[in-house]
């Protein structure tokens, strides 16, 4: 029997430069950082982890460069256990990196340069079809080729995977794409980028994801930060509260959230017990500086619950 088996990430490996600074520059201003270093990161790369520490089976589909952020990345993927077959080495383009500025409140800023992010086309996607096709789920963001993406949500709907697209960074989707999606994982700020409708209130955030549903989303699992996560089906709404922690960085919290979803659902986990966990999981990867640093196992993930 072939059995569909773990997790497919689709998406982006960046190498972040991340600077401390105690408030975020005004625009001219120039202030004196309190440290900076250099992470692995991505928002593909970032879910990838996060769903190999909470104990998934994962297989990243990417691209790197033929450079020394590339072998940094790749030998990061083999220390996590993340399956990089389909990570593809390109040449004459740079691994892609992103510019983090991160405050003391822990709330982050970012500028994003794909380099090599940007030859994960349908060609290259085309060649991991059998590791989407055999995974059980499939996560994307918005970091690599829409083109790509959306051919990877096709393999996906065509072998029966289920397919979770976190629509970020925010960029318009066709509705096309939206209903090859069994989840659609939006913040606020992408909500509204998606539907052009505020998202600040639980109705606005409510109204909003019905609009998603309604252009063919099969159901918003909206991400709300310290708020939580919001559940819009055309069944009902169910709101699930965060868990507190003492936030030192927030990069990667949403990345940390959909990966502990798709680990929950790829467990059997009921829906509700899986949002629970993609809380959990991302309240602990704030506790530090990276966006990997913090990311948690399953066992920690599961004493933030159970005390909870
Ligand atoms: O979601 C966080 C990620 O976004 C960072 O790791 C950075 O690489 C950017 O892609």
């Amino acid at each position: 029997m072939n059995e569909k088996t773990g997790i497919c990430v689709l998406g982006s490996l960046n190498i972040d430069q991340t600077v401390r600074v105690d408030v975020f520059p005004r625009t001219g201003q120039s202030v004196t950082g309190i440290s900076y270093h250099t992470f692995t990161g991505g928002k593909g790369g970032n879910q990838a982890v996060a769903a190999a520490r909470l104990g998934g089976k994962v297989r990243m589909a990417a691209c790197v460069g033929r450079d020394l952020y590339g072998d940094m990345y790749l030998s990061a993927l083999a220390r996590e256990g993340v399956d990089a077959a389909c990570v593809a080495r390109v040449d004459g383009a740079a691994t892609g990196t992103a510019v983090i500025e991160v405050q003391s409140d822990g709330e982050n800023r970012i500028v994003y340069i794909p380099g090599a992010n940007a030859a994960l086309d349908v060609a290259r996607v085309d060649a991991a079809a059998p590791a989407i096709g055999g995974a059980r789920c499939l996560l994307m963001q918005l970091e690599t080729p829409l083109q790509g993406i959306e051919r990877a949500a096709g393999i996906a709907r065509a072998a029966g995977t289920t397919v979770i697209l976190d629509p970020a960074p925010a960029c318009p989707v066709s509705d096309r794409l939206l209903a090859l999606c069994d989840y659609v994982t939006p913040n606020e700020t992408e909500l509204s980028a998606l539907t052009g409708l505020p998202a600040d209130t639980d109705a606005e955030a409510e109204a909003a994801c019905r609009r998603l549903l309604a252009r063919g989303a099969g159901a918003v699992l909206h991400k709300r930060g310290a708020r939580g996560a919001m559940l819009v089906t055309a069944g009902g709404t169910r709101l699930y509260p965060a868990f507190r922690v003492t936030a030192v960085d927030t990069t990667a919290a949403g990345d940390t959230f959909n990966a502990g979803f798709a680990v929950g659902l790829c467990m059997g986990q009921s829906v509700d017990d899986s949002i629970r966990l993609a809380n959990a999981a991302a309240a602990i990867s704030t506790t530090g500086l990276g966006a990997q640093t913090a990311m948690p196992t399953l066992e920690q993930a599961r004493t933030l619950i159970a005390g909870a």
